[in-house]
């Protein structure tokens, strides 16, 4: 009787602790690497990239990130966390370097696009994510 009562409180335990992690794991921040800051767009900036990039983003991005770039794209209500508000001031004060590092890498809901997308690709949508900066 004893061992039956204690197991079922370890077993109620250990899905309090899955429970717990789950939610601390969905509301920590996503830092990249501080190495990744270091790195600088090598890709020049000029109507065409932008214009090629803005085609992408609104095919492959604006579907969770929006039209706008606000993070409010039809797929982003069922998300948690919430596709970035690529607009926002939190997402503008990071480097290209630590953007295009998660572009590369991805997290969760937002994948990797490293084989899906060229460098070049990736580096054009950094540039025109500058570009979606809150006036
Ligand atoms: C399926 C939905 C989805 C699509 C499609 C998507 N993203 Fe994301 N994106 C997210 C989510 C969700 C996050 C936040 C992830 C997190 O914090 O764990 C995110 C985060 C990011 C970030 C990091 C913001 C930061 O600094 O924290 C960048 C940059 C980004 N997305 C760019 C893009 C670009 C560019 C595309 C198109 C090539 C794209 N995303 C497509 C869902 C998506």
């Amino acid at each position: 009787m004893k061992t039956s009562r204690s197991s079922i409180a370890i077993f109620i335990l250990s899905g309090l602790v899955a429970l717990v992690n789950t939610h601390v794991k969905a509301q920590t921040k996503w830092v990249s690497p501080a190495s990744a800051n270091s790195v600088t767009n090598p890709t020049e900036n000029n109507e065409a990239t932008l214009k090629s990039a803005k085609t992408l983003y609104v095919s492959m991005c604006a579907p969770c990130h929006g039209e706008k770039g606000k993070g409010d794209g039809p797929a982003a209500v069922a998300l948690n966390p919430k596709p970035a508000d690529h607009t926002s001031k939190e997402i503008q004060n990071e480097s290209d370097g630590s953007l295009y590092w998660k572009l590369t890498n991805g997290r969760g809901a937002m994948q990797s696009y490293k084989t899906q997308l060229t460098d070049k690709q990736r580096w054009g949508l950094i540039s025109y994510i500058r570009t979606l900066k809150k006036k």
